[in-house]
């Protein structure tokens, strides 16, 4: 092929001609990577930091997907409690969405700064459904609804479950002021510590001179925050967490809606990113929303990539039909492979606009190979799916007796229905009745903690760094990525055989 035609074809190879063979129909089991001498003694220390977006680093570069059987709360906490961050789905109303990302963004920080409140008054009845609703074991009580000024503390354990009691009021049996003990607005979490020590108490309310709320300290929260000093946070010492819109119908309410709840970065996730529809959704969120950070996607192209630069991507997603849930390839032709993909949109863009690797990883090293080639983070469906903080109930096979989740691609059939029966929304009727299935359903065993994943991916990440001569992931890409080609060992179906059957 001719350079002008490359040139027509506006293709990220165009300006790497060199390269265009090396890649081409690669993707991540087509490569080993060759071990490079190291001086490092322990690979414990290694740091595994890079960039979600310009502003935004994760202490684990690891993302997890917006989809029903994926990410919502307990996902998007643990994503965070571990350094990387999770996409809270759209497949659900926005008000239930924006709720999903508040219960995050309040779990867990040092202070509670806006803590929820009941008033007296409230029966017991409504206190339960508020704290389970918001996934909390305790609720400060306020002298009336609004008023800020602290009456009581209702615990769980104070909480009483019997049928008799549920009409009878917080008030009866919430531990009131007189006998709480409180700290000052302005107290050190040292000194706070020290206080829920003496008084053997798990929650220590702030307030001031007038008894007015200033904020919320909880024992399990200044445990947490010691036990995990690499987690995501924003400035407030927030746990950060990100959402997902569309691009059409209520997007722009939905985004509101998030952002008002505390989100902080919303991933912009239609099937074909690049297109004019993302360009004017972009356009709606930047009238609306100013510099908020918004991720986008997907594109699998380095013309894609360009055209997300273009139009104001803080970060792009690059993947089309790689994930284990997608059907997009086997209906519709279209696709790239994922590891030339991703090597596509970093030529095309490099470090201007970080790149999010987004489908297709089966093992702990496509990780690795995906962030030496280009990316900057990886997003993960499949490999997160089948946990405790995944959404869905654990099932048993009645045959084997093995314990299952339900994972499926978000246009499959089952995730469409559903959204559509939580949500009904414009936004997502839209997206149903334009889009036949490109996703299936499928179960896969249930695994436990995602705890477990996530401090396994790290190991395997800081052991492929040691294999890559360098203690920081940050020095491994700039060595590596200039000319991969030069690192990459690319297998023979013998050598496939040799590496990965076992
Ligand atoms: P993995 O391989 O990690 O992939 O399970 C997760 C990614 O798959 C994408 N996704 C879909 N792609 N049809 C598709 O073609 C679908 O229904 C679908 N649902 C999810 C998505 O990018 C996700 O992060």
């Amino acid at each position: 092929m001719t350079t002008s035609r490359r040139q027509n074809l506006d293709d990220a190879f165009a300006a790497a001609p060199d390269e265009s063979a090396f890649w081409t129909g690669r993707t991540f089991d087509d490569f080993l990577f060759r071990p490079q001498k190291t001086d490092s003694q322990t690979r414990r220390t290694i740091s595994v930091k890079s960039l979600l977006t310009a502003e935004i680093a994760l202490d684990l570069p690891i993302v997890s997907s917006n989809m029903d059987s994926v990410t919502g709360a307990d996902m998007a906490r643990a994503m965070a409690m571990h350094g990387g961050i999770g996409v809270v789905h759209r497949g659900m109303s926005i008000e239930r969405q924006a709720s999903e990302v508040a219960v995050v963004k309040r779990s867990q920080s040092a202070v509670i700064a806006s803590p929820l409140c009941l008033p007296l008054g409230t029966t017991i009845h409504q206190a339960r459904r508020f704290t389970r609703q918001h996934g909390i074991t305790g609720i400060l009580i306020e002298t009336a609804s609004g008023s800020n000024l602290l009456a009581g503390l209702l615990s769980n354990r104070d909480t009483p479950v019997q049928d008799a009691d549920q009409d009878r009021v917080v008030d009866e049996f919430m531990t009131p002021l007189s006998r709480l003990v409180t700290g000052a607005p302005d107290i050190s979490t040292d000194e706070a510590e020290r206080l829920m020590f003496e008084h053997r108490i798990e929650r220590l309310p702030l307030i001031d001179g007038a008894n007015r709320i200033h904020g919320l300290i909880t024992r399990r929260d200044i445990n947490l925050n010691r036990k995990q000093p690499g987690a995501s946070k924003d400035n407030a010492g927030h746990l950060r967490c990100a959402a997902a819109v569309g691009a059409r119908g209520d997007y722009l309410e939905r985004a509101a809606a998030l952002l008002e709840a505390g989100a902080d970065l919303l991933f912009v996730d239609i099937a074909h990113g690049h297109s004019a529809m993302m360009e004017q959704a972009v356009a709606g969120l930047r009238g609306q929303f100013g510099s908020v950070p918004l991720v986008c996607g997907n594109v699998a192209t380095g013309a894609g990539a360009r055209f997300m630069r273009e139009i104001g991507a803080d970060a792009i997603k690059v993947g089309v039909g790689p994930g284990r849930g997608c059907r997009t390839r086997l209906e519709t032709a279209a696709g790239v492979p994922q590891l030339q993909a991703i090597r596509e949109a970093y030529l095309a863009v490099g470090d201007s606009v970080p790149i999010v690797a987004d489908g297709g990883v089966k093992t702990d090293k496509d990780i690795f190979l995906a962030l030496i080639c280009g990316a900057s983070t990886v997003m993960l469906g499949s490999a997160l799916s089948g946990t405790d903080e995944a959404p869905g109930q654990v099932i048993q096979d009645p045959a084997t007796h093995m314990k299952k989740k339900i994972y499926r691609g978000m246009t499959s059939p089952e995730a469409v229905l559903e959204a559509l029966y939580d949500s009904g929304s414009s936004d997502e009727r839209d997206a149903a009745l334009d889009v036949p299935p490109e996703g299936q359903e499928i179960q896969v065993p249930y695994r436990g903690s995602v705890s477990t994943i996530l401090q396994r991916i790290r190991g395997h990440l800081q052991s492929s760094v040691s294999y890559g001569g360098e203690t920081t992931l940050a020095a491994v890409r700039a060595k590596v990525l200039p000319d991969p080609s030069a690192f990459l060992v690319p297998l023979s179906a013998a050598a496939r055989i040799e590496s990965f059957e076992r």
